[in-house]
This record gives C-alpha cells, sequence and structure tokens, in this order.
C-alpha cells in the first residue's frame, strides 16, 4: 500500500463533535487534522504545534471565536483562519474579514467546498511567505546599501583629514567589545554601534581648512566645528532603524561638567552608551596623530583621560571603561607605544 505524504497540518477548533468528525473525515487523507472543542484546548494545541491553516467556530459554546482570530493574530499572523458558521448574515462576513479572517464557511459544508477552500488558503500561506520573504531581503539590501553609502562617505572624510583615516572603524570596533564586557546584549551593541561608526559622519560639512588646519583653531573655526555633531544627528536623523544610535552621534562631545558641545548637557543627564563612548573617541584619538600634535603613548593617553574623569568624563564609568581598555592594550598591542 502506498502511503500518501500529507502536505499540511490543519487545526479545527468548534465545540460541535459533528463538525469536527466530518472535517476530520474530508481532510484526513491528505492533511493532518487535530481538533480542539474549545479555546483553552485550542490555545494548547498552538503550543504544541503551527498548523499552516484554522478552521474556527464563530461561537463555541458561550465563547466567541471572533475574539480568539484576533488574538492568533496578535501571536501568529500568517496563519490563515477559515470561520465556521451556521448562522450567515452580511454583518458576520464583514466582522470576520475585518478581524482577519481569510474566509468563511456555513454548516452544513460540501467536501469539494472545503477542498477548495483549503487550497486556496493553503496557497495565501505560501503567498504571503514569500511577500514577507521579499519584504526581508529589500529591507536586508537597504540596510546594505545604505552601510556601503555612509561608508563611502566616511572614506571621504578620512580623504579631507586623512589623519583620522579608520577613526570610525577603530572606534566602533572596540566600543562593541567594551559594550559587551559591560554586559550588553549583542542586538543592542549592533544597533549602539552604527553610532560609534558614524559618529563623525558630520565632519562633512566642516571646511577643509578648518579640518586639517596644524595651528590652533580661531574662535570662528572652533565654532563650525562645533556644529559636526548637530550635522550628523541631522543627516541622520530621517532614519528610522538609527534611531537608537543618534544620542552618541549628537552627544559624543559633551562633558560630565557640562562644558562640552553642542548642548552643554551635565552629568547624567549624558546618556551612558555617549559617556561610554566618548572615553573610546578619546582614546583612539590621543593614540594616533594629528595635523595639529604627534600622538602620545597609551600611558599618556591613559594619565590625560583619567586626569579628565569628573571634568570631562563620567566618574565611575569611564575607569571601568579605561580598565577594559588597558586589557585590550595588552591583549592586542593597541595604540601608541606604551
Ligand atoms: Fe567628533
Amino acid at each position: 500500500m502506498v502511503q500518501r505524504i500529507k502536505s499540511a497540518s490543519i487545526l479545527v477548533v468548534d465545540d460541535d463533535l459533528g463538525v469536527r468528525e466530518s472535517l476530520k473525515m474530508i481532510l484526513m487523507d491528505k492533511y493532518y487534522v487535530s481538533t480542539a472543542s474549545n479555546i483553552d484546548e485550542a490555545i494548547d494545541s498552538l503550543k504544541i504545534i503551527e498548523p499552516e491553516l484554522i478552521f474556527l467556530d464563530i461561537k463555541i459554546s458561550k465563547e466567541n471565536g471572533l475574539d480568539f482570530l484576533k488574538q492568533i493574530h496578535s501571536d501568529k499572523s500568517n496563519i490563515p483562519v477559515v470561520m465556521i458558521t451556521a448562522f450567515p448574515s452580511s454583518q458576520t462576513a464583514i466582522t470576520a474579514f475585518r478581524s482577519g479572517a481569510f474566509d468563511y464557511i456555513i454548516k452544513p459544508f460540501e467536501p469539494s467546498e472545503i477542498y477548495t477552500t483549503v487550497e486556496r488558503a493553503l496557497q495565501h500561506r505560501i503567498e504571503s511567505y514569500e511577500k514577507d520573504k521579499l519584504v526581508y531581503n529589500l529591507r536586508s539590501a537597504v540596510h546594505k546599501n545604505f552601510f556601503s553609502t555612509t561608508e563611502s562617505l566616511l572614506l571621504a572624510i578620512d580623504a579631507k583629514d586623512s589623519y583620522t583615516a579608520g577613526h570610525s572603524k577603530r572606534v566602533s570596533l572596540l566600543f562593541g567589545l567594551i559594550m559587551k564586557e559591560l554586559g550588553m546584549n549583542e542586538a543592542q551593541i549592533a544597533k549602539l554601534r552604527y553610532g560609534a561608526f558614524l559618529h563623525d559622519i558630520g565632519k562633512i560639512g566642516v571646511r577643509d581648512d578648518i579640518l586639517t588646519k596644524t595651528d590652533d583653531l580661531t574662535e570662528e573655526e572652533f565654532f563650525l566645528m562645533k556644529q559636526h555633531p548637530e550635522i550628523g544627528y541631522n543627516i541622520l536623523e530621517p532614519i528610522n532603524f538609527l534611531k537608537e544610535a543618534l544620542p552618541i552621534v549628537r552627544y559624543h562631545h559633551e562633558w560630565y561638567n557640562g562644558k562640552g558641545y553642542p548642548h552643554g548637557l551635565v552629568g547624567e543627564a549624558i546618556p551612558q552608551e555617549v559617556a561610554i563612548f566618548s572615553v573610546i573617541d578619546a582614546y583612539d584619538a590621543l593614540t594616533t596623530d594629528r595635523y595639529y600634535r604627534k600622538k602620545y603613548s597609551n600611558q599618556e593617553a591613559f594619565k590625560i583621560i583619567t586626569e579628565g574623569i569628573g571634568t570631562q568624563f563620567m566618574p565611575i564609568l569611564a575607569e571601568k571603561v579605561l580598565s577594559i581598555i588597558k586589557k585590550c592594550c595588552e591583549i592586542w598591542h593597541l595604540g601608541g607605544s606604551n
């Protein structure tokens, strides 16, 4: 005897044993069919296996099938649900469709009608799965394109200011390692690292002669330089998926004592991830050659940052970050020579 491979699983939820049994008889040759006589049983069944299709009675004893339909769609939005009713009315149909039903059938039903409905519902499920996959792929492509575009922008900044070349990549890498060491979860780190990577993107709006000046900046030049966090924020603000990363871009030059820029935030008003990042940003800047000075050694950089705790950097947090940076330096020989 040839065993037919069943192609999908179907859950029938109805308080009428006759309906449950007749649907089972009609469908069991081609599909796996499980049944539930009330909503609690249906919930238990859904915990064990997610069916490809649900037949759901509109009125199950005293329970309302339409309420359960809404619950199903809030948890498992892509399972098509076919409502079953013995009392058809246009209002019932409208309510069912508005609640997200795929279709509805009227008792008593013909096997051919059931077959057609099941085929259509399963086809719909495949199509909606394909659509979700397409949307996912498109989103991934947008992310990928976005980052290759912003990377090009950062390369353009590096080209304007060759002494900071590679700074964005280094600080975002170190930021990720330190956040992990501080116990932050991977998903959150991934979002915040965009901020570290893009923190100086606003320099694209600062004049080249200011970025590359070897002497002290004039008051006017420093005023223009101080605009870069806000310019960066304005560039990235419309991009929804960067929302959590924006404070790093906007506030990475704020100081704990309120004497930073552009907003003069004081103390705990500076978000913690920004306070962490500003130590890393300072460490990388200090241990890199600049137009206006040679790089400092690691020990000199640690000393300068330690002296800045309580004025530029947030106490306790900055000490923790610094001790992790020191550990990283020992392992990977980062930064200037000791
Ligand atoms: Fe900056």
